[in-house]
């Protein structure tokens, strides 16, 4: 966890978030013991902004990993922050019990579930 937390620290120092100022980092860790980290990235056309934890997850699925232990979410709040509604759809798509970690600069750590922050999700059955 330690470890973990540490990646998205790091991570959330990367933030380009300069239209929010508002940093966050994620870190997303592989069954096999990798670690994926990611920032938010802003842009000038706000709505093409990304969350940390797409771009974590993104980076893995794109080497081939879809297999997921945990992922720590930090950002600088009194409570820590949780998932927005889009990243919840998009980390249930590959990881619906991943166990998931809200940690502030503090290191408050509040544990949960993409299940648990998501009941309602949508499937698309064929
Ligand atoms: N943000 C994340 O990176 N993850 C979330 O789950 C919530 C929001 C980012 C997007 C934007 O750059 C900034 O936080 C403010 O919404």
């Amino acid at each position: 966890m330690e470890e973990l937390i540490k990646a998205a620290k790091k991570a959330r120092l990367r933030a380009y978030a300069p239209y929010s100022d508002w940093q966050v980092g994620a870190a997303l860790k592989s069954k096999e013991g990798k670690i994926y980290s990611g920032c938010n990235i802003e842009n000038a056309s706000y709505g093409l902004s990304m969350c940390a934890e797409r771009v974590a997850l993104f980076k893995a699925v794109s080497e081939g990993v879809t297999d997921f232990e945990a992922l720590v979410l930090v950002s600088d709040r009194e409570e820590p922050a949780a998932p927005c509604g889009a990243c919840r759809q998009v980390l249930a798509e590959f990881a619906l019990t991943l166990p998931v970690f809200l940690v502030n600069l503090q290191e408050k750590v509040i544990r949960t579930t993409v299940e648990e922050l998501l009941p309602a999700v949508f499937w698309f059955k064929k």
